[in-house]
């Protein structure tokens, strides 16, 4: 796909600036006693008033600012554009940890390339820039094509990653209906014995950005949406990282994972093994 004649750098500045509106709205807006406003795909799958309101407040913002380009929200769908450019957002990424209180949750907003009209896919995609910020954790990370990424402004450079498995510190997340997650307690329970230990955090978002970041080692995950995967994939790409799909593919819904290049090329081999790109 060609990329369209754009300012990353402008990107980025609006990213960022709508991000952290949003992100104000939802972390100084957090009522006492979160309630759940609607369940999707399962009623474990939750979204609170909030999460509409984080998505009213960026699609109002992007309106204003791009008014040419598309949005493609988690919580309101697709706004097709005609600039080529459509904004994937998640309003809030971890919404059972705002619900609970736990601080672990981002506002996620990107620009990607995309056919006019249509969605944007992850497989085929290319990230011009993002910001992922985390108010209640303090964290802001941001990263556009070719530039780089940063967290709070310092550059990140992803390490080479631990040599053993062993010493790997791995992210993962489960999905929100019971035969995927039987499926993936499968999967997990034989990465177990196999590493330093597996954190799920809750926010997909935040934890690929920690894989940038280094505060882990590498993370992968089954069923992630466009929303999920947009802002954290370039601050992982940025920071010299990959993140991949099995078997040669891209990441996508199907499987990601992400982290330095040789630890993906080790755990998407293993993952392929586990058939962890399955629910069988
Ligand atoms: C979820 C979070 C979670 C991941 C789920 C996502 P949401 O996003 O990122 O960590 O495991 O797959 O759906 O629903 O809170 O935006």
């Amino acid at each position: 796909m060609t990329t369209p004649d754009v300012d990353v750098t402008e990107l980025l500045t609006i990213a960022e600036q709508v991000a952290r509106e949003a992100g104000a709205l939802v972390s100084d807006g957090r009522p006492d006693r979160v309630t759940v406003a609607a369940t999707k795909s399962s009623p474990q799958d939750v979204v609170t008033a909030m999460d509409y309101a984080s998505e009213e407040l960026v699609r109002r913002r992007l309106a204003q600012l791009r008014p040419d380009d598309g949005v493609l929200g988690e919580e309101r769908g697709l706004l097709a554009g005609a600039s080529g450019v459509t904004w994937v957002v998640d309003p809030i990424d971890g919404t059972v940890n705002y619900l609970y209180g736990q601080p672990s949750y981002a506002v996620s907003v990107a620009a990607v390339t995309g056919p006019a009209g249509q969605a944007p896919d992850p497989r085929t995609w290319t990230v011009l820039a993002s910001c992922v910020h985390a108010p209640t954790l303090g964290l802001t990370y941001t990263a556009a094509l070719g530039r780089g990424a940063w967290r709070d402004g310092v550059r990140l450079t992803m390490g080479a990653g631990p040599g053993d498995l062993s010493d790997c510190l791995l992210g993962t997340g489960f999905g929100y209906r019971a035969p995927r997650r039987a499926a993936q307690g499968r999967v997990v329970a034989a990465l177990l014995p196999l590493v330093r230990d597996i954190r799920r955090i809750g926010s997909a978002a935040v934890d690929l950005c920690s894989v940038a970041a280094g505060s882990l080692d590498a993370h992968y995950e089954r069923g992630l949406q466009p929303w999920d995967l947009a802002g954290a994939s370039l601050v992982v790409t940025e920071a010299g990282g990959v993140v991949a799909g099995l078997r040669g593919q891209p990441a996508s819904d199907a499987m990601t994972v992400a982290g330095p290049p040789a630890l993906v090329a080790r755990l998407t081999a293993l993952l392929a093994d586990l058939g962890a790109d399955s629910d069988a």
